[in-house]
């Protein structure tokens, strides 16, 4: 579970307080405070890609990098600082050195990026967009936190190796407009293409790692838990979402009927999507629609809706008792959320798709999101008495009460889940 500490969101409390204190100040020194135009479209952009999430270590200062990233078979890389500092952050380098490192993946002297860093994607924006994005870096207090060194195995070791999977795999660029689409649906696919960087997670990789341009946005594993199908499938994607459940999962992490966003995706909305204005939002919408559909067999869920208000538990197995006592506090019987909405997890995908991956996930890490009303925790259930059967057993239930599911081999899953990096 990364990103619940390190956020800087204010609380409701202290958005009132500043805004009270703001709106007593004289006109002119509220205008001194705007930042200027390239900083502010900047910092939009560092949200709408995310930047801050892996630059940031858990509990640690913002962009002073040190979030280790475990890749199996290759090794652990740690997300550098990218502070002002001259000599631990990006202080000293010049704005197109920043350029060539995001858009091309090269830092100075010729280093190469792995492409944990999102460069193929990023070269979607111009270098005028990053620039901005430097801008606003450039506003940040510098931080003087050394980043760990890498341990990557060879031949990953060798840095120029990453040209020869830049050439099969590489940053592509940005590119015009289509003018046979409409001016959201290009927008759309920027923002989805370029700064989300959706397809890192949500597009199935190859064997050299790199992105699958025949499953676009097909549904992949990633850091153990499933980036389902975003294609317009009907049943294996998001052909059955309506527009305004899609927009409302996307910007808040939840839709009722759809569950919440959990694990990767939470970190997704609550540190960059739920910035984005509600055009971007919409034009995201237009162009998801636009994917053609595939079909997943991973993603596929039949789900089964459990009376509403149903308050009385089948407690004729394990799963179902210790479900009761373990998690009927806060998601009732049919799977209404007790305190809030955020827990209604009736419909999620996670609740049976890829032999409930997500699910055991979320039992094994539990998951927290960023919302506009504060932070929604889903505790994780290690220690505190449950055993790797009692996982299991609540997983199974879970998969067949709410789904059509056929739940197997539960206590591996919970182990598999357990060794995840
Ligand atoms: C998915 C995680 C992830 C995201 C998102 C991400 N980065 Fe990175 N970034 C990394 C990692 C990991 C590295 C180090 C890769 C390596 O060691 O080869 C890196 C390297 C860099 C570097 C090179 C620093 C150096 O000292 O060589 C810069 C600059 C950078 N990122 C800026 C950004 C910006 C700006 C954004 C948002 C537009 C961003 N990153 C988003 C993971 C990420
Ligand atoms: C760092 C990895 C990561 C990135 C980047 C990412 N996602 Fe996700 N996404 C996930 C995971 C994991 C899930 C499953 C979440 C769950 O089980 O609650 C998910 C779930 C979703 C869902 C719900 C699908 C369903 O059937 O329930 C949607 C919609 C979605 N993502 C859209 C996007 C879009 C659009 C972007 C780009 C702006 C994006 N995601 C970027 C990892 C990611
Ligand atoms: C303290 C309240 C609380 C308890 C107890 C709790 N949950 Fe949750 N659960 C939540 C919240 C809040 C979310 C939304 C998580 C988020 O924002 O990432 C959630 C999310 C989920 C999801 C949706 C994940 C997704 O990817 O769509 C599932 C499934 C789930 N919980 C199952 C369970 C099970 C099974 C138990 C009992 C072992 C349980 N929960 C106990 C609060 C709770």
């Amino acid at each position: 579970m990364h990103g619940i500490s390190k956020n800087r969101i204010p609380t409701l409390f202290g958005l009132l307080a500043g805004v009270a204190f703001l709106s007593t100040l004289p006109a002119h020194a509220a205008h001194a405070a705007t930042p200027p135009a390239n900083v502010e479209n900047g910092r939009y952009l560092a949200r709408a890609a995310d930047c801050e999430v892996c630059h940031t270590e858990e509990g640690g200062t913002p962009y002073a990098g040190g979030r280790a990233f475990n890749l199996p078979g290759i090794g652990v890389m740690y997300a550098p600082n990218i502070t002002p500092d001259k000599t631990a952050g990006i202080g000293a380098w010049t704005d197109q050195q920043f350029v060539d490192a995001v858009r091309k993946g090269i830092s100075p002297g010729w280093k190469h990026l792995y492409p944990a860093m999102p460069y193929p994607a990023y070269a979607r924006m111009s270098d005028a967009q990053v620039r901005d994005i430097r801008a606003y870096l450039a506003t940040l207090p510098p931080s003087s936190k050394k980043t760990p060194e890498n341990s990557v195995k060879f031949p990953f070791s060798i840095r120029s190796f990453m040209v020869f999977w830049n050439i099969l795999n590489g940053p592509a660029s940005s590119y015009p407009d289509d003018p046979g689409k409409s001016a959201e649906w290009n927008r759309g696919r920027y923002l989805v293409e370029g700064p989300g960087h959706c397809g890192d997670c949500h597009t199935p990789r190859t064997l050299s790692f790199g992105l699958d341009s025949s499953k676009t946005l097909g549904g992949s594993p990633v850091n153990g838990w499933r980036a389902y199908n975003l294609t317009s499938d009907k049943l294996s994607g998001l052909g059955a979402w309506s527009d305004q459940d899609l927009a409302q999962y996307l910007s808040t992490g939840h839709a009722d009927g759809h569950g919440t966003a959990s694990g990767d995706m939470a970190d997704v909305v609550g540190h960059s999507l739920r910035y984005l204005n509600e055009q971007d939002i919409h034009a995201m919408v237009v162009y998801l629609r636009s994917i053609p559909p595939l079909r997943t067999e991973a993603d596929l869920v039949e789900r089964k809706t459990p009376p509403a208000g149903d308050s009385t538990l089948p407690q004729t197995t394990r799963g179902a008792r210790l479900y009761a006592s373990a998690c009927a506090g806060c998601h009732t019987a049919d799977g209404t959320g007790r305190q809030s909405s955020f827990g209604t997890i009736t419909g999620a995908r996670s609740l049976g798709a890829d032999n409930g991956r997500n699910l055991v996930q979320v039992l094994v890490q539990g998951s927290g999101m960023q919302t506009a009303t504060g932070v929604q925790i889903m505790p994780h259930f290690t220690g505190g008495g449950l055993s790797d059967r009692d996982l299991a057993d609540i997983a199974s239930f879970v998969m067949t009460h709410f789904t059509t599911a056929t739940p197997h081999n539960m206590e591996q899953a919970v182990r598999d889940a357990k060794q995840a990096p």
